[in-house]
Parts: structure tokens; sequence; C-alpha cells
């Protein structure tokens, strides 16, 4: 099993690009099942969630060919099928996404239940209910959702909790639904803005993306488009935290700050020096850092999707911090494996108290979900001596080129293709 393997401590320094945003670019994928032309989308980062997607839509029936910079996608009108199978769902959560669209534009769907990960249970049973108050009949049989409608109707549905991938797959089957539909308490994420904002270069109407009410007006058809996906916030979230914690110096080439407030607010209170303009984002960090309490929620709360690598920062603050993680019951694993590194971190259900700061010291750790081995490399580039990041194909999910991108900044990080027996080198 590959890992990474890095030598520390070493300050970021440099420029680097930002990527495209893995959970903009995912929705915009299966957005391709409602199209009657082709879509052409660019940005794409060139990570695992986005080939499990294309791998998922050519099972589904959409063509998806390269051109330059962009992939184009066709569904064309025939479906080769409306089952997503387990062996493709149980490695992508997001599969689920693909659910709205098809029974919008086959009038049936079944989708394999995505069970539930690392990071929590994660129920979709509000992907559900919203689809049944647009007029689907819906099953639960053998580990699979079967969907049903001749045509899905407007409808009026409140989510229990705001669910970006429940938002998505509503907003998606509500654009061919007949009537217009109104959803409550929808999820604000940028990435349903974004999604809104692609559909409705594609005919879709729709109003109020991105606040708590959307109400779309459903057409007969969703033709061609052509968009550009939105720079990844997590993946620049990460970068920062890199130089922040390292006492270093950066330029993030396409950072967009709006999307990243309750981080940058964090930062700058923290002692960090932030530059911001059209062309992207630069941080440095001159002085001491001061420990800041955060507490994720959904947005435009502190992202949970930054809390393991916001962790990592904190155990070099000058203080105690307190860390709180109201979205997913389970996102805490990364705590052991920082423990092994030096880290004093203690866990009180849903808070995690940070003492620091600590002259973190090189280990051998296991990289548990995707935002956890951030967090770990980046305490590794902090940390003295060699790190060996196991489990890495978590990472390769979702940051695009990362240990390159690394390199650029000074990081001294290797992929190996197994891991070592014992530690190999000492600083
Ligand atoms: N929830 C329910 N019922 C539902 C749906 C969600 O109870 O039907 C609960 C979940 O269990 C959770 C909360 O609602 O406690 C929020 O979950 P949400 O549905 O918003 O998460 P998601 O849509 O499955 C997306 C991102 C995640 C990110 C979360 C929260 C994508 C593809 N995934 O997941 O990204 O953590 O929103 O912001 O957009 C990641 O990139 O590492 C990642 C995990």
């Amino acid at each position: 099993m590959e890992c990474f393997r890095i030598l520390g401590p070493t300050r970021l320094h440099g420029e680097v690009t930002a990527s495209g945003a893995k959970n903009a670019a995912l929705p915009a994928l299966a957005a391709s099942l409602l199209a009657e032309g082709p879509l052409e989308l660019s940005g794409l980062p060139a990570v695992r969630d986005i080939r499990t997607m294309r791998q998922l839509l050519g099972h589904l029936g959409v063509d998806s060919e390269e051109d330059g910079p962009s992939l184009r996608l066709r569904a064309g009108n025939q479906a080769r099928s409306d089952d997503a199978p387990y062996e493709l769902v149980k490695t992508m959560r997001a599969s689920i996404l693909v659910l709205g669209p098809l029974l919008a534009r086959l009038g049936h769907a079944r989708v394999s239940l995505p069970g539930g990960c690392a990071i929590g249970v994660r129920p979709i049973d509000q992907h559900l209910a919203g689809l049944e108050a647009l007029g689907a009949e819906v099953e639960l049989e053998h580990g699979y959702v079967s969907a049903r409608a001749r045509r899905l109707t407007g409808g009026s549905f409140r989510f229990h909790v705001p669910t970006v991938t429940g938002t998505e797959n509503l907003l998606m089957a509500a654009c061919l639904a007949k009537g217009t539909t109104v959803l409550d308490n929808c999820a604000r994420e940028p990435e349903i803005r974004e999604l809104a904002t692609l559909l409705g270069k594609m005919g879709a109407r729709i109003q109020g993306a991105g606040t708590e009410r959307i109400e779309i007006e459903g057409v007969e058809s969703l033709n061609a488009a052509t968009h550009r996906v939105i720079p990844d916030r997590i993946e620049i979230g990460t970068y920062l935290i890199g130089a922040a914690m390292t006492g270093g110096e950066i330029f993030i080439r396409g950072a967009a700050s709006a999307d990243l407030a309750p981080l940058l607010e964090k930062l700058a209170e923290s002692g960090c020096d932030l530059s911001i303009s059209d062309s992207g984002l630069g941080l440095s960090r001159p002085t001491e850092l001061k420990p800041r309490d955060i507490l994720t929620a959904p947005h435009p709360g502190f992202p949970t999707d930054l809390q393991a690598q916001y962790m990592a920062l904190m155990t070099q603050a000058s203080g105690q911090a307190t860390i709180c993680e109201t979205v997913f019951e389970n996102r805490f694993q990364h705590v052991p494996e920082l423990a092994r590194m030096g880290a004093d971190i203690h866990i009180h259900g849903t808070f995690a108290h940070v003492h620091g700061p600590t002259a973190l010291s090189g280990a051998r750790v296991m990289a548990t979900d995707l935002r956890a081995s951030a967090c770990l490399v980046l305490a590794a580039i902090a940390a003295a001596g060699e790190t060996i990041v196991g489990r890495i194909y978590h990472l390769d999910r979702g940051y695009e080129r990362m240990e390159l991108k690394l390199q650029q900044l000074g990081a001294r990080v290797e992929r190996l293709a197994a891991e070592p027996t014992r530690a190999t080198t000492t600083p």
C-alpha cells in the first residue's frame, strides 16, 4: 500500500495553484445525466473520486471524453443502465448524487445504499424523503434504493438537517419536475450555489441557491452547457493551515477568499498575516501562534472538512484551544495518530481540547479518512524527524498531486510504493 515519507520540520514557503473543487465537480458531473446536449466541464481536479464518478456515469450510459483541459460528457437519450452498483458506490458515498438526476430523466433509478463510513453513520433519509415529496415511490431492498416516478411533480420539502448532497440531489431532480418545488432548510455551501449556476446555464429555473430556501420551476428539458469548476476551498484552506503551522509564507494562485471567511478569521486572530488579491491568497505567520477555539457547522460556519487540519495547527499554538465537531459524530480519528507524534489532546464527547505548543516528533501514523490524512501530513511537515503516513489512498481521493504541491512549497515529501518495514532515515 502506498505511503508518504516525510522529513521535517520544514517551513512551507513559495507559491502553488489551487485545484478545482472536488465537491463542486462531483455534482456537476452527475448533472450530465440531465442534459440532452453535451456538458463541457473544465477545472476538474485529477483525483480518484472524479475518476470513480466518471466510471459510474460511464456505466449509466454517459460517454465522456477529454478535450484539452475540458471533459465533454454526453448522456444521450438512451441510458445503458439505471443501476448504480454497490461495487462503485461503496468506494465513494457521493455516488448517491446520481439518484435524483436518474429518476428525473428516466423515471426510475436503482442505487446502492452507501452505508456508513469512517466519519459517521451518514444516513440518506433526507434525500429519500425529499424525492417522495416530489411524488417518487421509494423502496429499500437488498441494500439498494429503488425509486420510481412517471414524472416527478413539484412540491414542498423541508430538510430536517441541512445536507449538502441531499440539497444537490433534490435540486437536480426538481429541475425536470412538473411545476414548482420549494425546498426549505437547504444547505448553503458554495458548491450548491455553483451547481445551481451550472443548471441555470443548462436551462433550469432556480432561485435562492446558497440560501435556506430554494425555488425551482421545472422545465421540460435541459440542454448543453459549458462550465468551469470553482477552486477547492478545502484544499486552499489545507495549504494555508500548513503555512501557518510551520511559520511559513505562501501564495495560493487562483484562491478566492469569500468562501473561506470562517477559516481566514481564525487564522488572522491567531497571528497570521493574510493578503487577499484578485490573483489569489497569501499568508505568512511572523509571530507566535495564538490558540483560537472553533465550532464546526454547516456553511457559513467553520467547515468540518477543515477541522482535522485546524487541530494540527492548534498543536503549535501557545495555550489551550477547544474544537467542537457538530456535523459528524466520529470525526476525531486523527487524534490518536496526532498523539503518537506527541500532541496533547483530550476528547470529551464532541469537544477536543488541544494544549500547545508541542514540539511534534515524526512517527508512523495511519490515515483514516481524507481530511484526517491531510492533518497528519501537515503535522509531519512540522514534526522533527521522519514520519510515514500510511493508507494515503484516502488522500488521493481528494487532493490533486499533493506531494508535488508540497515539494513545490519546500516540504520533503515522497511517495513510496509500499510502507517500509522500519524507519529509514534520521535527518
Ligand atoms: N444527514 C442526515 N440525513 C441525510 C443526510 C445527511 O442525517 O439524509 C446528516 C449527516 O449524517 C451529517 C449531516 O447531516 O451529520 C451533514 O451531512 P451532509 O449530507 O451535508 O454531508 P454529505 O452531503 O454526505 C458533503 C461533502 C463532505 C462534507 C459534508 C459536510 C460532498 C461530496 N461531500 O457530504 O465532504 O464533509 O458535505 O460539509 O460534497 C470531504 O470532502 O472530505 C467530505 C467528507
